[in-house]
């Protein structure tokens, strides 16, 4: 549909991509590694426990992924990711074997609301779950407690295959042993070797439970539970501790996968649509109205971005929020919404990156 409104992209602020060169390639582990970034000018904004989006070229096409600092702002002087590799996974594998000192890479500035206020008065119990590379941000938040708040404590319950697979490894025993009463790692491998005499196996509601339930003989300590890893580990989590009547809001959770957004992706890719429509969407950005043609094999934003409007973007798996609107009205279908709160979802936010228009009326305002 010919679009007077449309509001193309040069017409647009052009997103603020922002060169990091890169200080330091550290290999974690065979599969995993740090990249460090000199710092820019000025210096990296960033909260604790947010990503940063890298943008490159892959096939001649711009593309982007989400990738969790590891860092801490209050500590560390440089800011660095750690990325794990994905089976033939474009940015991973290229990051884990293409890249060296000195390469500058694009990227967005750093979002995300996997992160919490840290102040030198606060008494908090933080429980924290990582599995696999979701250690990433969690290192980030506990470096950050550990140096802003001498009253507070942590317990890491930290899942990884095997020995060979714990990521910061070495960091998190010298952490433990500068600050034994107030930080304890407890590790859980799914297939460790013969010595192994600590947790293992898959990890069960129970041994969450243990984990969590000794907030209850601390009242005097705030609690506050981070989980980061595979839904399910994260979905047992957050059952646990509701089951354990704690607020929705002491909870926060992170996805880097999902498996939704994806068979959604390969199921349009095939044709299966679901019954979807052609439809017009009015998107509103930066106060400007264009009207998007989405057919029933494209999101939301594929729909805009392939019309040359410059939406934020990120994940393009309803994880990060990076490209969250506000619907003032119609109805949409979303393929994943993990990345919103319930709270959000009620006051009307969507996910354009993984969002279809069911009615012919949906206008949605990216603020
Ligand atoms: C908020 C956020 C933070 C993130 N932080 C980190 C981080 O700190 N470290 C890190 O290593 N990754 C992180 N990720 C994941 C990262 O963004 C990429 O998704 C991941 O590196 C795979 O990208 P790729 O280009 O290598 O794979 P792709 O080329 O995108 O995918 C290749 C194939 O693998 C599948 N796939 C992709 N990821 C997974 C998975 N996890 N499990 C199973 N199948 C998968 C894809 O569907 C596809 O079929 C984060 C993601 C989000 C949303
Ligand atoms: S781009 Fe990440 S949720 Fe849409």
């Amino acid at each position: 549909m010919f679009n007077l409104f449309k509001k193309k992209k040069e017409e647009v602020k052009a997103p603020q991509f922002l060169p990091l060169k890169v200080r330091e390639v550290v290999k974690e582990t065979e599969d995993t590694v740090t990249l460090y970034f000199e710092q820019p000018e000025p210096f990296l904004d960033y909260k604790p426990g947010q990503f940063l989006t890298l943008v490159m070229e892959f096939e001649g096409k711009e593309q982007r992924r989400s990738y969790s600092l590891c860092t801490s702002p209050y500590v560390d002087p440089f800011p660095g990711i750690s990325v794990k590799r994905v089976p033939n996974g474009k940015f991973s594998n290229f990051l884990n074997e293409r890249v060296f000192p000195g390469k500058t890479i694009n990227v967005l500035k750093p979002l995300g609301n996997f992160t919490t206020d840290f102040h030198s008065k606060n008494k908090k119990h933080f429980f924290l779950v990582a599995a696999g590379s979701g250690i990433t941000p969690i290192m980030g938040i506990l470096k950050s407690v550990l140096v802003n708040e001498p009253n507070s404590k942590i317990s890491l319950l930290y899942c990884s295959r095997n020995e060979k697979q714990i990521i910061f490894k070495k960091e998190l025993d010298s952490l433990v042993e500068k600050n034994a009463d107030r930080l304890e790692v407890i590790h859980n491998l799914s297939q460790p070797g013969a010595a192994w005499s600590g947790l293992c196996g898959r990890l069960s509601k129970e041994t969450i439970f243990e984990f969590v339930q000794k907030a209850e003989s601390e009242p005097e300590f705030e609690k506050e539970y981070f989980a980061c890893g595979p839904e399910g580990i994260m979905d047992n989590v957050e059952e646990v501790l509701e089951g354990l009547g704690v607020a929705r809001e002491k909870i926060h959770r992170e996805s880097f996968y999902s498996a939704a957004a994806d068979k959604a992706h390969e199921d349009a890719a095939h044709g299966i649509t679901g019954g979807l429509l052609t439809r017009d969407v009015t998107v509103i950005l930066e106060g400007e109205e264009s009207i998007v043609t989405v057919s029933p094999d494209k999101t939301i934003l594929e729909a805009g971005l392939s019309q040359d409007l410059n939406m934020p973007y990120s994940c393009q798996s309803g994880l990060c929020t990076a490209c969250r609107g506000k619907l003032l009205s119609g109805k949409v279908k979303m393929d994943e919404d993990a990345g919103l709160s319930p709270n959000e979802i009620e006051a009307g936010y969507v996910l354009c990156c993984v969002g279809h228009p069911l009615t012919d009326d949906v206008k949605i305002t990216i603020e």
